[in-house]
């Protein structure tokens, strides 16, 4: 398989992953979904052509086992998430599984063993779309995952428990962490960049430096629903006008905290009729920023605002909060290794934070992590037009291999 094969490879693979949807006119491929499982076939068919042991653990992440050329080595964790949110574009989550894959065939090509395995993992939900919780997958592979979740229900009234096992998992033995941590050399991910720093330095890729932290809450205005015609304005409960209120003041105070971004991306209205007062709003708050403390402290400040917003408008709150992660900063060695790679494949260095979230933020909690991030068109993600050029993903291929190779020589074998 010639280098550029493998490039127009990974695109088309994502393209065809990129045709898997519960939903004919986008990509939506939520977990433990139809579009998910054919998905996960897919990609366990390619894994198996390049050599690779594959299973489908108890929560539904894919897993492709490359072994090492001797038996007791470590192993090395590749991979990155198969799941979409609403509406998605093809490369958030799949491209770094695909990456990882193509360096895998390379190695199989030349019947290379190395003296570690390498397991590629295609997470089951990162994204969090379908039981508005994010990192399911990482979450089961790390042993950190709560088992409370799983009598979350969907839009459809599934229990989470019910999904996975509908999906062949098994809800009641979801692994403690598989793996101990002297078991690993670390989890290396490639992704998107979801933002436009590389693309404006026109650089094909940069070694990420650290994941910023997220809350993500749940936020319920509960007023009174009444006739729209009769019931003075004076008089109202409205939950909308509330949430409405609450939303602007999430702008206002990410606009004036330098780094702090705050976004309500969901809101549910019931009853939902025009000539109805609105008597209950429920909407979706995800706070980030680079630095733990301003993230908290931004959280309290807006439950303190929501409350008094309640208060004047005699409309009552319910914040709950869902999920909270730290800031991750990416491990140096390893991170050394991948800028070293790029230096010695004669592309500049750029060392970048990520914004977005990413299973590596989790997986840090097992091991070390590093993370190579390739330019996005427009810096656009979670969106249709989410765009990689095949010269770009030559690269984080060719990234990827050098840093399997520097590896190799850490670990005392050239
Ligand atoms: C995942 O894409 C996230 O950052 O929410
Ligand atoms: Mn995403
Ligand atoms: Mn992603």
């Amino acid at each position: 398989m010639t280098t550029q094969t493998s490039a127009h490879t990974v695109m088309q693979r994502c393209d065809i992953l990129g045709g898997f949807s519960e939903e004919p006119d986008c990509l939506t491929r939520p977990f433990a979904s139809r579009a998910m499982r054919q998905a996960n076939e897919a990609v366990a068919g390619w894994m198996r052509a390049a050599g690779m042991t594959v299973q489908q653990d108890k929560l539904g992440n894919l897993i492709g086992r490359y072994e090492a050329h001797s038996i007791g080595t470590k192993t090395l964790l590749l991979g990155s998430h198969l799941d979409t949110v609403r509406n998605a574009g093809k490369y958030d989550g799949p491209l770094g599984v695909m990456v990882a894959l193509a360096c895998i065939e390379r190695l199989h090509a030349c019947q290379q063993r190395l003296p570690f395995a390498i397991e590629v993992l295609g997470f089951a939900d990162e994204e969090g779309l379908r039981y508005q919780r994010a990192y399911l997958g990482s979450k089961a592979v790390t042993g950190t995952f709560d088992r409370e979740m799983l009598g979350l229900i969907d839009a459809k009234g599934i229990t989470m428990a019910e999904a996975i096992r509908a999906f062949g998992g098994d809800p009641d033995s979801l692994p403690s962490a598989r793996w101990q941590p002297d078991e690993l050399l670390g989890y290396c991910e490639v992704h998107i960049e979801q933002g436009p720093v590389l693309e404006a330095l026109d650089l094909a890729v940069g070694v990420v430096s650290a994941i910023a932290g997220q809350n993500r809450i749940s936020v319920c205005f509960t007023g009174e629903a009444g006739h729209t015609g009769t019931v003075p304005m004076a008089l109202r409960r409205d939950a909308l006008c509330a949430a409405a209120e609450f939303v602007l003041s999430v702008e206002a105070l990410a606009r004036s905290v330098p780094g702090l971004v705050a976004t309500v991306g969901q809101m549910a209205v019931q009853p939902g009729v025009s000539n109805v007062i609105a008597a209950q709003v429920t909407l979706s708050l995800d706070v980030r920023h680079r630095d733990d403390t301003q993230r908290e402290q931004a959280c309290r400040q807006l439950e303190g605002r929501a409350h008094a917003i309640g208060l004047t408008r005699s409309v009552a709150l319910n914040w709950q909060r869902l999920q909270g992660r730290r800031v991750v900063a990416c491990a140096p060695q390893l991170s050394g290794l991948l800028a070293q790679a790029i230096q010695e494949t004669a592309h500049p260095l750029h060392t970048l934070p990520s914004g977005a979230g990413h299973d590596a933020a989790i997986l840090a909690d097992l091991t070390e992590v590093a993370m190579l991030f390739v330019r996005c068109r427009g810096g656009i993600s979670h969106h249709p037009a989410e765009a990689v050029s095949t010269e770009d993903v030559e690269v984080a291929i060719t990234v990827l291999e050098r840093f399997l190779h520097l590896l190799c020589e850490r670990e005392g074998h050239p």
